[in-house]
């Protein structure tokens, strides 16, 4: 039975993909920040053990670490979704803040920490997908509207951070995707997002799906089409 590790799974874009892979049969192991608030996803619970839930906070370098010592066996998809937007304030003038270094901590240490303590165990199972959550507004290419210091760096150093593990895991056969869900109509993406939960995570399953080694180290809008760094 295929494994996937999901962090931020309580909510938004991890939840649904938690939904829709326990409806393909997948076991999960869903790493949240507090497992005890986690009451839409333990209401996902089929009840047959291939839910686990586990207590994960991003910001915390060591959690992967403690994490692994709970998690047996291969992960065929291991996704580093949890995310934060950063402070409330990030505009020209006020974007140097101790905010933005959290918003790294976060949205790029974390998503490392993850694949160095689990690439051993993707790089045992059959899908060997490492999934890494980032953002369009993370590509230096594509911004023409500014703003957004600290997300945008946190995002495009972990685009930076995906194509070093892309070329360091390409070896163990692991294939590194670097993901744009889409403007996704959550607590994040607010409700004007072009995209539902839903439709996001079945573009990204099918993604993940097809996954590949010519996919490696590229970065993906959910359509499919190739994002520019
Ligand atoms: N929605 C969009 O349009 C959009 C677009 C581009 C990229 N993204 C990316 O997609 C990912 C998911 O976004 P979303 O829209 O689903 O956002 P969301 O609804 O705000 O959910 C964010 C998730 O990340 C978790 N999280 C945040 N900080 C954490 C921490 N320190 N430790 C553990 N978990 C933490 C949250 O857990 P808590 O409930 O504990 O806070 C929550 O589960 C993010 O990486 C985001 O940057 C989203």
């Amino acid at each position: 039975m295929p494994h996937a590790l999901i962090t931020g799974a309580n909510r938004g874009i991890g939840l649904e993909h938690v939904r829709q892979l326990l409806g393909r049969d997948w076991t999960i192991t869903a790493a949240v920040r507090n497992p005890d608030a986690a009451t839409e996803l333990k209401a996902l619970d089929p009840g047959d053990g291939r839910l686990r839930i586990e207590a994960y906070d991003a910001t915390d370098l060591g959690a992967p670490t403690a994490l692994k010592a709970k998690v047996e066996g291969p992960i065929d998809i291991l996704f580093a979704n949890a995310g934060i937007m950063g402070p409330k304030v990030q505009e020209y003038g006020s974007a140097a803040s101790e905010g933005f270094l959290d918003t790294l901590r976060t949205n790029t240490l974390a998503p490392l920490a993850l694949v160095e303590a689990f690439a051993d165990q993707v790089a045992q199972s059959q899908l060997k997908v490492v999934a890494l959550q980032s953002s369009r507004m993370g590509s230096i290419a594509d911004n023409d509207s500014g703003g957004r210091y600290a997300y945008r760096a946190s995002k495009a150093a972990l685009n930076a951070v995906g194509k070093s593990l892309s070329v360091d895991l390409e070896d163990a056969g692991v294939i590194v995707l670097i993901l744009h869900p889409g403007w996704v109509r959550t607590d994040m993406g607010g409700p004007n997002g072009n995209l539902t939960v839903n439709e996001c995570v079945e573009g990204q399953l099918d993604l993940i799906a097809r996954a590949n080694p010519a996919m490696n180290g590229r970065f993906f809008h959910v359509s499919g089409e190739d994002l520019p760094w």
